[in-house]
């Protein structure tokens, strides 16, 4: 996901090219990471950091930069200062029945924003970076990311969740925007 954030975290890690709607990639399901994963896991959290807070952006998906894996990263940056959070095999286990709705970007669809409608809160069950399981229940901004995030791992894209008129006026914007900068 997207959004403006006041400053950008150091980092030592090299970037990674984030691949642009419609890129395949993006519209399938990723694999659950395994421990064979574990030491191109390790090299990519800190490059998906560093492309993420680049970017710049609040959430990056492993499929965001070619990777068909359950992994993305997330850092809403309160008060200014970094709170990365890793997110390996992440899980919604609980949603609530209220809904929310807030416009969203999304790294792979850039400069173009929707309103979308979720559940207002969720708690997510999820590996980190030290394969330690964690849950965070999150409202507001965070449990919208977490969702989107979540999303971006099983191929569905923020416009997947408006209608088919504002995804096709979305997706035409994007394509000429694309062509416009080749
Ligand atoms: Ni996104």
């Amino acid at each position: 996901m997207n959004a403006p954030i006041p400053s950008v975290p150091a980092t030592s890690a090299e970037t990674l090219p984030i691949l642009i709607a419609p890129q395949t990639i993006l519209k399938a399901k990723a694999r659950a990471v395994t421990p064979a994963d574990g030491d191109r896991v390790r090299e990519l959290i800190g490059r998906m950091f560093a492309t993420m807070y680049k970017a710049p952006g609040i959430g990056l998906a492993a499929p965001q930069v070619g990777v068909g894996l359950r992994l993305a990263v997330v850092d809403l940056m309160p008060d200014d200062k970094p709170a990365p959070i890793v997110l390996v095999n992440p899980e919604i286990i609980a949603q609530s029945p209220e809904l929310a709705t807030r416009e969203e970007g999304c790294l792979s669809i850039p400069n173009l924003y929707a309103d979308v409608t979720r559940p207002a809160r969720v708690k997510v069950r999820f590996h980190d970076a030290a394969g330690v399981r964690q849950e965070i229940e999150a409202d507001g901004l965070l449990s919208a990311c977490l969702q989107h995030e979540i999303d971006h791992l099983n191929g569905v894209l923020f416009v997947d969740h408006i209608s088919v008129l504002k995804r096709n006026i979305i997706m035409r914007k994007l394509a000429k925007a694309q062509r416009e900068a080749r």
